[in-house]
């Protein structure tokens, strides 16, 4: 079948579920589901895309008008692609703490990135993306609170999974949070179509909202009141604000989830690497996070079971942060002795 498309936003979603190799323990078919595919490298083009049809359905953005948003990155950088295409002018609040590479994709694609002090944390750039919305008239996107981004999850991501395992046992589905969109929609879809896959979620073990069961301080709209008692720094970019959005708390309150599994900072860095050096497929931190949580699934599973694990994002996104931080720009010895094992084109010897 020939597929032409009209726009770029068109080729949102259909990621594809691969099976995991080598990394997988024997007896268990633990699959993986590449959000990287999306045109912009991450599962937040979906929740970009879903909310802007939204709003425009809705007629709460009009032509022209500019939109804005609290992002740490991915959605920001989904929005900037969705505005660029659209014609919508893009204003991004975010915390200096967020990579650079980050900013800058999004100025690259057109939008303009307001950068909040790191002591203010997620709270901080939240309330100036809301401040600056009432103040000059912004649509405000409000992806923690928004039900269309767990909408679009419900008509993508979950009938994608649904149909790539039609006439397949899915006995777990894996995923970490960060608006808790993707949990959100899916999740629902799976309790009403496929009652029998366990839903599985993953947060950092320096952040354990959920696991604490301490509940969130909300405003009457739903945003956070305050910041989460449980919330400390971790290294998984894009999970785990410091706070458990509404759409999460929907989810936790509504009680599909089976389990809810700890995943150390280290742990989300070393399966990133591996599945890049075993298996070739390229991701971030947070989707090393959520393998290492798949896999302490595929631990306890029954023999023969069908584990799907979410992939977030693209590794591209995180050279200038922990991930990449042992990987050298010069030679090493073996490098330079492969070099000096035949005589053409050696670099000069270091001075
Ligand atoms: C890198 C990364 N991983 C995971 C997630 C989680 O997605 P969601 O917002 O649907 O919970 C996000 C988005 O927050 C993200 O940017």
């Amino acid at each position: 079948m020939g597929r032409l498309f009209a726009n770029i936003c068109e080729t949102v979603g259909r990621t594809p579920v691969v099976k995991i190799g080598k990394l997988a323990p024997s007896g268990v078919n633990l699959y993986v589901k590449i959000e990287a595919f999306n045109p912009l490298g991450s599962v937040k083009d979906r929740l970009a895309l879903g909310v802007i049809e939204d709003a425009e359905r809705t007629g709460k953005l009009k032509p022209g008008q500019t939109v804005i948003e609290a992002t740490s990155g991915n959605t920001g950088i989904g929005l900037a692609m969705v505005c660029a295409q659209r014609g919508y002018p893009l204003v991004v609040t975010m915390a200096e703490t967020f990579s650079v590479e980050r900013r800058k994709l999004m100025r690259f694609l057109g939008a303009q990135v307001v950068i909040t002090p790191a002591s203010g944390r997620a709270v901080g750039m939240v309330d100036k993306a809301v401040e600056l919305a009432k103040t000059h008239g912004w649509f405000l996107t409000r992806q923690f609170e928004n039900e269309a981004n767990a909408d679009m999850h419900s008509r993508t991501t979950a009938r994608e999974i649904i149909d790539d395992f039609a006439g397949e046992r899915l006995d777990y589905w894996v995923t970490g949070y960060g608006t808790g969109g993707t949990l959100k929609g899916v999740a629902r879809v799976l309790a009403k179509e496929r009652p029998e896959t366990k839903i599985v979620v993953c947060e950092p073990a320096d952040a354990a909202m959920l696991t604490s069961g301490t509940p969130q301080q909300r405003n009457a709209d739903g945003s956070p009141a305050a910041a989460h008692p449980a919330f400390k720094p971790h290294p998984m970019q894009g999970w785990a604000p410091d706070f458990i959005p509404k759409l999460l708390g929907d989810v936790v309150d509504s009680g599909p989830i089976h389990k809810v599994i700890l995943v150390a900072g280290p742990d989300a860095l070393k399966w990133s690497r591996e599945l890049a050096q075993k298996e070739g497929i390229f991701v971030g931190i947070s989707s090393g996070a959520t393998f290492a949580g798949a896999l302490q699934v595929c631990a306890e599973a029954p023999p023969g079971a069908n584990v799907l694990c979410m992939l977030p994002d693209t590794g591209e996104r995180y050279l200038s942060t922990p991930l990449f931080a042992d990987v050298p720009a010069d030679m090493n010895e073996a490098e330079l002795a492969i070099s000096r094992s035949t005589p053409s084109f050696q670099m000069p010897a270091a001075a």
